[in-house]
């Protein structure tokens, strides 16, 4: 048996087994891991196994990951922190939040759990990282409030021009008048790490100008989940003039992880 995993929050060593794993309702499916000591996780993984409980503090719980997501995912501090500035911002008449990216949950949960929506949506288009989030949703007990889309966020959101299904149409139109758009895309691998300024319109696959003018056809209050070095004079430009965008910082252990674009109707942020 190898080591097991520091606990961040108190500094100890794991010396117990953890108490309450959660009893999945579901087999786990291919590419999906719950590693239970370091010596299981792939060597690439291993810096992000040790920031496991600032990633989800209910790991021992059974959380489950696929080993790209451990590179994605917000952490639940982050989470927690956007999930209450998105409340606290949105305009009242709103009620439903998409999370359009939705990964393995670590926003989805955090918007379940802030209480301010009546419904989350979450997207995601691989099937196992899906069945990751709806897993950690029921071990943070918030599964009944997400409802769950397997597919092409684009292509369930009507965001294309073009010709869309009735189904299409209908979430479309809900989305339209009650619905905001949360989006944390893939930044194209780590190199965005080394660029002192990022170009947001070389974000692979998704261009920030793709993003934002995809999901504004949805509904006029998006908000983007990008690099912290992300070019703010590129984002700038690809509002219109008459909109305005407000840029948040989300730190941990006093340095910016990254930052959330608010792009159009926002009211300002005050805590
Ligand atoms: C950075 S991760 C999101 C992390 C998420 N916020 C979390 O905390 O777990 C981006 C996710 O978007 C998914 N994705 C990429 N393109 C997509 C698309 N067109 N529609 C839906 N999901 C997509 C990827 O499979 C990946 O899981």
């Amino acid at each position: 048996m190898g080591r097991k995993r520091k606990n961040a929050d108190s500094g100890e060593d794991q010396a117990e087994p953890p108490t309450k794993n959660h009893i999945p309702s579901t087999p786990m499916p291919e590419g999906v891991h719950h590693y239970e000591t370091i010596d299981e996780v792939p060597w690439d993984l291993q810096k992000y196994w040790h920031q496991g409980y600032s990633i989800f503090s209910k790991y021992d719980e059974g959380i489950w990951m696929t080993d790209d997501a451990w590179f994605g995912v917000t952490h639940e501090s982050v989470a927690n922190t956007i999930a209450q500035h998105v409340a606290e911002m949105a305009p009242p008449n709103k009620s439903i939040i998409i999370d359009a990216f939705c990964g393995v949950g670590g926003n989805t949960i955090a918007f379940a759990l802030s209480g301010k929506w009546k419904r989350v949506y979450a997207i995601e288009k691989d099937a196992a990282t899906l069945a990751c989030a709806k897993h950690n949703a029921e071990i943070y007990g918030v599964a009944d409030r997400i409802t769950w889309f397997h597919g092409d966020c684009f292509e369930i959101l009507g965001a294309m021009d073009g010709r869309t299904s009735k189904t299409v149409d209908a979430l479309k139109a809900i989305a339209g008048q009650f619905g905001i758009i949360f989006g944390s895309p893939p930044w194209g691998g780590p190199s965005y790490r080394n660029a002192d300024i990022f170009d947001v319109d070389s974000m692979e696959p998704y261009t920030f100008k793709h993003l934002y003018e995809s999901f504004k056809n949805v509904t006029p209050n998006v908000v983007l989940y990008l690099p912290r070095t992300s070019d703010l004079r590129q984002i700038a430009k690809a509002l219109d003039g008459t909109k305005k965008t407000q840029i948040v910082h989300y730190c941990t252990r006093g340095s910016s992880r990254a930052l959330c674009a608010y792009l159009g109707e926002w009211e300002t942020l005050k805590s």
